[in-house]
């Protein structure tokens, strides 16, 4: 596994041919710091994780996974997946990648992600954070990978902004997400059940500008594919950081 800089405080997991001593510690200070400021800003939804599990491992079997499959096929070198959730994506991780590190704030969620952690073909990893301040050295991904989370998170630009930094000049952001409609009208009703919508869904916001948001980070979105509900457009594609 090439040496990757990773915050060993907030290692929950290694799998397979990661070598622990090729994973460099950022400093004992940093980590405390980073605890710290996670326990001020916890991400803790059990039920939601739970009921999530079950969801996402039906969808995994119909469309979603095809998809997440499709999107994943171009991941390469270096991967990063953000707001892993139960790790559904680990098993598309492809032999082009060299190393998959993923991202996940949620215990509950880490609790499951950990068991599918072996399921790529890629060493990986399993650490806890938020993608608002991304634990890595600017440049250290040659890929992004973004599923059903940018409308999670609690603050989309600077998410974006550290998607932007962590990856190398040339690299790929994978999306695939939900946006908000652009039919005026349907953008009002996304609008409006924006909070309950939010209550349900693990805080997600239905009506976010995201792909907006990406292209203000200085990524560069290529053709995106557009499917799902009129109410609850979703988008698949590739997106070049400049
Ligand atoms: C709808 S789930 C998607 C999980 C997974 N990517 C998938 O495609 O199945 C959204 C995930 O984002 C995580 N999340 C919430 N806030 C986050 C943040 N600030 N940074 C990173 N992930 C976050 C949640 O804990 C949850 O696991």
């Amino acid at each position: 596994m090439p040496a990757i800089e990773l915050p060993v405080a907030d290692v929950v997991a290694v799998r397979r041919r990661t070598r622990v001593g090729a994973l460099l510690a950022t400093g004992t200070l940093a980590c405390a710091l980073a605890a710290a400021r996670r326990g001020r800003r916890r991400v803790s939804r059990p039920l939601f994780a739970r009921w999530y599990g079950v969801l996402a491992r039906r969808a995994e079997r119909g469309e979603i996974g095809r998809r997440r499959q499709a999107l994943l096929t171009q991941a390469s070198g270096r991967v990063l997946d953000i707001g892993a959730g139960t790790g559904e994506a680990f098993k598309h991780v492809p032999g082009t990648a060299t190393v998959l590190v993923a991202l996940e704030p949620d215990p509950a969620m880490l609790r499951q992600a950990a068991d599918r952690l072996g399921d790529g073909e890629a060493p990986a990893a399993l650490v806890q954070g938020r993608s608002e301040r991304l634990p890595f050295a600017t440049a250290t991904f040659d890929t992004v990978v973004a599923c059903l989370v940018l409308c999670t998170v609690g603050d989309l630009a600077f998410t974006v902004a550290e998607l932007h930094r962590v990856l190398r000049p040339g690299g790929r952001l994978l999306l695939m997400e939900h946006v908000r409609a652009s039919d005026e009208a349907l953008a009002q009703c996304q609008d409006l059940v924006e909070r309950p919508w939010g209550w349900l869904h693990g805080g997600c916001h239905p009506n976010r500008r995201t792909l907006e948001a990406i292209e203000a980070a200085g990524f560069r979105l290529g053709p995106l594919e557009r499917y799902g509900f009129p109410v609850l457009p979703h988008v698949q594609g590739v997106a070049v950081r400049t």
